[in-house]
């Protein structure tokens, strides 16, 4: 793609609170003057925006949530890639690659002293790694694995969201540990990826599945470890079916984010004792500093072939609005991304 540097900044605004998943009817797209830092803060030209579904929470007004809503009116944020052309923080210089909070936009601007901005490598083979498994999604499909999952190999892993950006790497890290590992997912296709292409063992298409039966049938001796992407029934389904001293990783609670009224939490709750149960919520910008150590390790694996992953990318800012949602219709394999400018 040639595209000639923006003139003016294009920029998505939270106009109302969205109901369910209809975000183009919340969500405008404006034009503006391109914006100016003020000390401490960075302007970023963005090259890709980080479709991210915990965003989603943002949108509500809900105050316990791990960030405060954002305000009707205010422009969206989300995880972006790009140059830096104005720095007023010492640390950054025009012309860095970072990675940094910003806005759905052409342009961000980055404030390193909120959230942590990272200056990444320009020659890294795919700079959407960055968003991808040298991200983020990598690091809790790497943490939610190995550490909170505590996955061992022999164990039986099963990953909700298995053909997302976060449940394909999981799947594929607890392989590669040496677990049986069932992916569900929301499609035949996405069955087929998984298995076919991820080198999962087994998947089950919840939608034309009923999941406790069938891990009944799968896992006779029961499920070692839970990544958990979606929490809802499918937890329900998973619990009933948890092996003894088992363990889940609670990553994400897709089927509640947009919730308006309380949402129950598991009936199975009870399965947290009668089967001794470790549950262990965990979130990612708790542990970015934590980078060095998982990046070296994924790139190995990633260079080596172990770890595949794929992008759901869309072109074009304006696109934006559709590109996420598809994180809640089940429209993407891989991690989404937008594509709205060059380096
Ligand atoms: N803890 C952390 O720090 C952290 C970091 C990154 C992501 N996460 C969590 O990981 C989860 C996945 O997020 P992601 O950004 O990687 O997106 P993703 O998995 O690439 O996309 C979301 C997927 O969720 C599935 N889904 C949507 N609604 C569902 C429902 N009602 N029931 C079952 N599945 C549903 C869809 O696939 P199907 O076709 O299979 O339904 C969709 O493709 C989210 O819960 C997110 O919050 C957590």
């Amino acid at each position: 793609m040639t595209q000639k540097t923006p003139e003016t900044n294009r920029y998505w605004v939270l106009s109302s609170r969205p109901s369910g998943d209809a975000f183009d009817r919340a969500l405008d797209l404006e034009e503006g003057p391109i914006p100016s830092p003020d000390d401490g803060e960075l302007r970023v030209r963005n090259l890709y925006l980080s479709m991210d579904a915990g965003t989603r929470m943002w949108m509500t007004p809900r105050m316990d949530s791990y960030q405060p809503p954002t305000p009707v009116g205010a422009k969206v944020e989300g995880m972006v890639i790009g140059v830096v052309e104005k720095s007023r923080h010492a640390g950054y210089r025009a012309g860095d690659l970072v990675r940094a909070y910003g806005q759905w936009a052409d342009y961000s601007i980055a404030r390193p002293l909120a959230s942590y901005v990272a200056v990444v490598d320009r020659d890294e083979s795919d700079l959407r790694d960055y968003l991808g498994l040298l991200g983020p999604n990598g690091w809790t499909a790497y943490l939610g694995a190995l550490e909170y999952g505590a996955c061992r190999a022999g164990d039986t892993f099963v990953v909700s969201a298995a053909a997302g950006a976060t449940g394909s790497a999981a799947g594929q890290i607890a392989k590669i540990a040496g677990c049986r590992v069932i992916g569900i997912a929301g499609s035949k296709e996405k069955c087929d990826w998984v298995t076919g292409k991820l080198g999962f063992d087994e998947a089950l298409n919840y939608k034309e599945t009923d999941v406790a039966d069938a891990l009944r049938d799968l896992c006779p001796d029961g499920v070692d470890v839970y990544f958990d992407n979606v929490a809802g029934p499918i937890l329900d389904a998973v619990l009933s079916n948890m092996a003894l001293f088992g363990r889940v990783a609670l990553s994400g609670l897709i089927t509640s984010y947009g919730a308006e009224e309380p949402v129950p939490g598991p009936y199975k709750f009870d399965m947290i004792l009668m089967r001794r149960l470790t549950i262990t919520g965990f979130f990612s910008p708790d542990f970015y500093r934590r980078e060095p150590e998982i990046n070296p390790r994924m790139r190995a694996w990633r260079d080596e072939g172990r770890l595949l992953y794929r992008f759901d990318e869309v072109e074009g800012v304006e696109n934006t609005v559709a590109a996420y949602s598809k994180l809640f219709n089940g429209g993407n394999t891989g991690k989404v991304v937008v594509r709205v400018g060059d380096l």
